[in-house]
This record gives structure tokens, sequence and C-alpha cells, in this order.
């Protein structure tokens, strides 16, 4: 027998959820226009350094994006910002994802670093509030999710667009306990948020002279949401004739990122949030750890930048932090400064990136004592970046 009363008590759960989502989707139908960094002065760049491991490596990003931008800080076009009380220790204390006088300081920056913050899991001790990343990329509208992953040597130049503020994340800390037994989570997708990351994949293909996009779903199981991920694609591809597409799904997708004969012929790859979470947790393993791993998480008016990771509890533990890899929130600075139209300045971090992490290696990480620190590696990196020679080195190591 179904008691009512639980029934009743699950609808009207839902029916809020509802209510939330179609106002969300109303707000998406009324968009902004893309910040023009070039029209302001200065664009503030908030530095947020986390939890656990985020603090150390963080710091190094910000050294070597102080020292690259060292001439725009002084004629005063950017601007550097510390933000502090992001930590699990504020939130917890606040019972807040982002507190709200944190949330009010990363509002008032254009674009933000920032280290891995610890998200609560029931049971780990801490409130079980939601994770700071995700609201702020709710908060923030940032609804693309750009992880790019190179191996050179592989002919492996991926770039992983990931839906950012859908999919199991919309509400993923609105579930219902319908009964002891019968738990359930509802999953979103919109043809608004669907669209947006979809076009902003096929206009990277066509700016850097891509000729495919993988568009990652499971909708022959899952049909009506991935189905209208799907749909969604195909209306977007005609609008980009000149870019080929083709539909894959996730499981044979993520078989497929270790199909050492293939794998290198996908180019751009476009597909819901926990898919993107999980695939782009693959790719960076491929590429040599997720710590060599960053993302630019943007929308039309803000921009964040941080590792693929999350903060490492275990290496805190274990007296390894300061083993911690720090590639991963450099790559994220790298991508950062093309984001706010220093092309050429992200350019040259990703090429040192690349020389000390995957050509030379004089200065090895192995995230324990075996190897190097994240200082040490930090300084291999700040001073490579600093070198006359390092474009043409780069393109030698790049041809053989
Ligand atoms: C990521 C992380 C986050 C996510 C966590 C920390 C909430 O895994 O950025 O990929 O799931 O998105
Ligand atoms: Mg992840």
């Amino acid at each position: 027998m179904v008691d009512k009363q639980v029934l009743e008590t699950a609808k009207e759960h839902f029916g809020k959820v509802l209510e939330g989502q179609l106002e969300r989707v109303e707000n998406l139908k009324a968009e902004g226009d893309w910040t023009d960094y070039g029209a302001i002065s200065p664009v503030v760049i908030g530095v947020l350094g986390g939890d656990g491991i985020g603090p150390t490596i963080t710091e190094e990003a910000k050294n070597v994006l102080e020292y690259l931008l060292r001439e725009q800080v002084d004629s005063g076009k950017v601007e550097f910002r510390t933000i502090d009380g992001l930590t699990i220790e504020n939130r917890a204390e606040k019972l807040q994802a982002i507190p709200d006088d944190v949330l009010e300081e990363i509002r008032k920056c254009h674009v933000t670093l920032k280290g891995p913050t610890h998200t609560p899991e029931k049971g780990d001790g801490w409130p079980n509030i939601e994770s700071a990343n995700v609201a702020m990329r709710k908060a923030l509208d940032l609804f693309a999710n750009v992880r790019p992953v190179r191996i050179p040597k592989e002919k492996i130049d991926w770039i992983i667009f990931r839906e950012n503020t859908e999919d199991m994340y919309a509400v993923g800390s609105q579930g219902i306990n319908v009964t002891p037994d019968l738990a359930m989570d509802f999953r979103v997708i919109t043809s608004q948020g669907s669209r947006r990351i979809l076009q902003l994949a096929f206009d990277h293909a066509r700016r850097t002279g891509k000729t495919k996009v993988t568009v990652v779903t499971k909708a022959n199981v899952v049909k009506t949401t991935d189905g209208k991920f799907l749909d969604i694609a195909r209306e977007v591809a005609e609008d980009y004739p000149d870019i080929t597409w083709d539909g894959w799904y996730i499981d044979i997708m993520t078989a497929k990122l270790l199909d050492l004969e293939r794998r290198h012929e996908f180019q751009v790859i476009a597909l819901p949030n926990l898919y993107g979470d999980i695939l782009s947790d693959e790719a960076g393993q491929i590429q040599g750890g997720v710590g060599t791993a960053g993302s630019a998480n943007i929308g039309k008016q803000y921009g964040m930048f941080e590792a693929i990771h999350g903060s490492a509890p275990r290496m805190v533990r274990e007296g390894r932090d300061i083993y911690a890899d720090p590639s991963s929130v450099m790559r994220a600075g790298a991508m950062m400064l093309e984001h706010i139209g220093y092309s050429d300045l992200g350019s040259r971090l990703h090429k040192a990136l690349d020389v000390c992490g995957q050509y030379e290696r004089k200065v090895v990480m192995t995230g324990r004592s075996t190897g190097a620190t994240g200082r040490e590696f930090g300084e291999y990196v700040m001073a490579t970046v600093q070198e006359a020679d390092l474009e043409s080195r780069w393109e030698q190591y790049s041809l053989t």
C-alpha cells in the first residue's frame, strides 16, 4: 500500500525543485553578453587558496602569473586580490557552501584563480554542505568547464567542453529520501544550457582549425535528458557545416580513450556535466596525472580557473602536501591569461609547462619524497618561462 502522506511530501518536494528549475530556464533566456576584458581596467584577478594542497599549489601558480603580468600590474591594467575564507573550516562554521561575504568579494573580481576546496561527503566529519566548486559554478553561471589535455608525443590534442551547471549537479543537494528505502536524485538538462555549451565547443573547433566535435551521452538509455542534449547537438551542428561531428556513448568513450591506435583522432569533446567530470579525470590521468590538468570555468560574465582535481586530503594526512604538483593550477593560470586577452603570455606559460613537465623533465615530481617538491617544480617553471629561447626550444621539442 502506498502511503498517501509519503507521496504528498515527495510531490511537494519535487514541486519545489521544479519551480526552481523553471525559474532558472527563464533566467537563461535572458542571458547577457560576454564580458569584454579589453574594455576593463583594471581586470581584477581574485586568488583563493582553498583547502588541503590548495594553498601551496596556488601560490606557485600565482608567483608565475605575477611575474608574467608584472608590466600590466605596474601600469594598473591588472590587479591581483587575495580572497580569504573559502576554507572548509569557515564554510563549516557558516554552514554555507560559499559564505556570503566571500561570494561578495568573488563577485567584485572579474576572474578568479582557485585552489581545490574540500567537498564534504556524508560521514566525513564535516557538515554535508554543497561543494564550493558546484556552488560557485552555479552562482556565477560558469556554464562551460573547458579542460584541455595534450600529449604532443602521441599527437593527442583533446579539449573537453563539459557542461558545468546542469545534469546531476544542478540539484545534487536537493535529492529526496522518499522512504527509508527509496532515494531519488534529479537530473536536469535544458535546451538553453545544452545549446550554449555545444555552441562554444563548435565555435572553438572553428576558431582553432579543428575539424571534428564528438558529443558524448548515454542517449540510448537515458532517453529524455541525454536525448535532449543530443537533439540540440544535431541542431547546433547544422550551423557549422564546416565541422563534422559524431555521437558516442560514455561507456565506449571511456574505453576508446585507452585505445592507443585511435585516441588521437578525438579533437573537441562536448558532454553533460557528470560524464565530463569522469572523462576529464581519465583524460588527465592519460596526460600524466590529474595533477597536470587545469580547467577554465567560464560564463558570459565571470571566469574561474582551477585544477581539475580535489584538495588531496590523503596527501596532507600523510605529510606529502609539499610534493603536490602545481602544474594543474599553473595550466589553469595559462588559460586565464588567454581568457582575459593575454594569449601570448598564456601560450608562453603553456609552453614552459610542456617543456618542464613533458619534454625536458629536469625536475620530476612523484607526489612523494622520491621526487621534487611543488616549490622546486614551481621554480623550474619560473626559470623556464623567463628563458629567451623558450619558443624555439619548445618548437624543436615538438618536432621530435
Ligand atoms: C571537478 C571536481 C568537482 C566536480 C568536485 C570537487 C565537486 O571533481 O572539478 O571535476 O565534481 O565537478
Ligand atoms: Mg572531477
